[in-house]
């Protein structure tokens, strides 16, 4: 039965105690961790979300009748406890914080029992993700997620208080919008006083910020849910976070600036750890051509090289063939893997041809100087040295290569360094590389609407001396954008925008938009440039994902209190269900009858 805490007021967090203390009397409140019977002695471990203390119940200190109700104790149950701390009399534990201690009870009362839970409640969880996501209120008991959502939340705290003191306003933007054009599909709400007519909820709030600074603001932030219908991955969730924020008069550097000292802040305070200023920059081109990637990560080198001049003239077509068609032959070398298994190597090609590859090319560097090759056969031994050469092959490394268009080489051997680092594992998550890549193109080809489409947004300035390609080339105009990457995520983005209408049309024409289209679905926003718009620039950080990193998790559902799962469901509540027909007729809203599944 429950009892109540009337008369009892807690007086610490489990660890907030410390030989400090011993000698006064205290009351604790938590969850009975474990509980064991040691012939006439109980010793319980109590756990609140600052961590576990020892609580000792002997017949002498609590009375029979406490006694029995101690007995009784299973874990997970919610007690208070009232007792004397005192230095341990048995062994002291280096494990805990308050392992020189433990509390001589003299009352205890049983505030909450407890069933039996589906999964012990303990760090590092074996228990399949599945099953502690329908109990996602039990799973959030375990340390290792408490610890994340209090970093979650230190790393919010810190955000706002940098922010203000540099002049920025919090303000809230619309949960219920128009669309926004950030090119993923939108979460539509029906409206009920406008049948037939939808909300989108924000893909982020990238057109009330903007017109924030045309407002007069100067400089906004806001920690903003964004909501994105896209498929899931381990570093994206339908719903997330974003640390947002616009500045007025200002241009690329300025944000770098305060954004290179708010990380700074960041991982100082949170985990003692010092970023060095300036951050490494790095245009999308050279970050391309290096690392075969927009977000590399800088914690290891194995930089792709082009090779495409050494080889053009050689015997073997798959080379020769891409080179022709416009696109590159480029490898890079896998140091010290020469004598890697041919089974190996070919999980590798595999690999590769998950992202596009026809094939991957090998030449393994033996020992002894000799070769073991998937195309040598095709070159003359003047070629193969000049090609080893090229790539600095030393006996002992492995060299791959990738020949076809750009856009595959670069995406199959940025993601096979990737794969060979974390085969071999090189990657130290307690290293945070930083890298801010700057200069993408303004727009990317979408083959499959036959058009250019803004590879940021439609409000991202082009870089000056690429303004006279705009309507001509588009596929070369710079963008005056920037992604901050951390250990190869990218855990934030922005630009300098348009502020100028004349160059918001011409964009718009080369986004094969009309003038009545632009209008249609962006016209508030191009007709409060009307009226006196300042020069202004923005980014924003994932914050879930620069949370995840800081943890040094692989998921960011492991830092975010209730997550979705990949079908973008909730397994503790079942979301997205079914609705009242009373619901769907209010909004208008048939159902149509959805295909039998076979
Ligand atoms: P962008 O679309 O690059 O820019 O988003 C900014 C950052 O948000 C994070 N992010 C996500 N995190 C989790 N799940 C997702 N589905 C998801 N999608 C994006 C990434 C990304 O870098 N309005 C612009 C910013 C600006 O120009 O100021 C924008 O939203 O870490
Ligand atoms: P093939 O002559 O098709 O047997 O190919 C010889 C070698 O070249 C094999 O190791 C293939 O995996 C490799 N290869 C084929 N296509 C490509 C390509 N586009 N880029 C790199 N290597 C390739």
């Amino acid at each position: 039965m429950a009892e109540s805490m009337k008369g009892l007021h807690r007086t610490h967090r489990c660890t907030e105690l410390s030989t400090a203390n011993i000698g006064e009397i205290v009351t604790v409140m938590g969850w009975v961790q474990k509980s064991r019977n040691k012939g006439g002695i109980i010793f319980t471990d109590l756990r609140d979300r600052s961590g576990i203390l020892q609580i000792i119940f002997e017949e002498n200190d609590i009375g029979a009748d406490g006694f029995d109700k101690a007995y009784k104790l299973r874990s997970e149950f919610v007690i208070a406890v009232v007792g004397k701390v005192e230095a341990r009399s048995g062994a002291v534990n280096e494990n805990l914080a308050t392992g020189q201690i433990e509390i001589r009870a003299t009352e205890l009362r049983i505030l909450s029992e407890a069933e039996t839970p589906p999964f012990p409640i303990e760090e590092e969880s074996k228990t399949k993700e599945e099953l502690r996501l329908k109990y996602r209120y039990l799973d959030l008991r375990r340390p290792d997620l408490q610890r994340n959502l209090m970093i979650r939340s230190q790393v919010a705290t810190l955000t706002r208080q940098f922010l203000a003191d540099e002049g920025f306003l919090e303000i809230e933007t619309p949960m219920l919008c128009k669309s926004t054009p950030e090119g993923a599909r939108d979460y539509l709400v029906p409206s009920r006083v406008h049948p037939g007519n939808f909300y989108a909820l924000p893909q982020s709030p990238q057109i009330f910020k903007q017109l924030l600074m045309c407002s007069g603001y100067d400089r906004y932030f806001q920690l903003a849910r964004c909501f994105r219908d896209e498929d899931l991955r381990a570093d994206r969730q339908p719903e997330f976070t974003q640390i947002d924020m616009e500045l007025s008069f200002v241009d690329v550097d300025d944000v770098i600036d305060v954004n290179e000292r708010l990380l700074q802040k960041l991982f100082k305070e949170v985990l003692n750890i010092d970023v060095t200023l300036p951050i490494q920059r790095m245009t999308w081109q050279e970050a391309m051509d290096r690392y075969g990637s927009d977000k590399p990560d800088t914690r290891f080198g194995m930089e792709l090289k082009d090779v495409s001049e050494v080889v053009k003239g050689c015997g073997f077509s798959v080379f020769t063939g891409a080179i022709e068609a416009g696109g590159s032959v480029r490898g890079i070398n896998a140091n010290g893997q020469g004598e890697m298994p041919r089974k190996k190597i070919d999980a590798l090609v595999e690999f590769a041809k998950g992202f596009g590859a026809k094939g991957l090319a090998y030449l393994a560097i033996q020992p002894d100087g000799s070769v073991k090759s998937s195309f040598t056969k095709f070159m003359t031994e003047e070629e193969i040295s000049a090609l080893i050469a090229a790539m600095d092959g030393k006996p002992g490394d492995l060299l791959l290569f990738a020949a076809d268009k750009n856009k595959v080489v670069y995406d199959v051997l940025g993601n096979l360094r990737l794969e060979i680092a974390r085969n071999l594992e090189l990657l130290d998550k307690g290293q945070y590389n930083f890298l801010w890549v700057t200069e993408f193109p303004l727009f990317e080809y979408s083959e499959e609407e036959n058009r250019y489409v803004a590879m940021h947004h439609p409000f991202t300035m082009p870089m000056e001396e690429d303004l006279d390609m705009l309507t001509t080339e588009p596929g070369k105009v710079r963008a005056k954008a920037y992604d901050i990457v951390l250990n190869g995520t990218e855990i934030g983005g922005g630009s300098v925008r348009i502020f100028q209408n004349h160059v918001q049309e011409q964009m718009f024409e080369a986004l094969g938009f009309t003038k009545e289209e632009a209008y249609d679905r962006f016209g508030f926003l191009l007709n409060a440039f009307k009226y006196g718009v300042p020069p202004h620039a923005g980014l924003a950080y994932g914050l879930d994902r620069l949370v995840m990193l800081m943890t040094k998790e692989d998921s960011i559902r492991d830092v975010i209190a209730f997550p979705k799962v990949k079908d973008a469901s909730c397994l503790m509540t079942d979301a997205p269900n079914v609705v009242d027909a009373k619901q769907l007729d209010e909004l208008a809203i048939a159902i149509a009858k959805q295909e039998e599944e076979e």
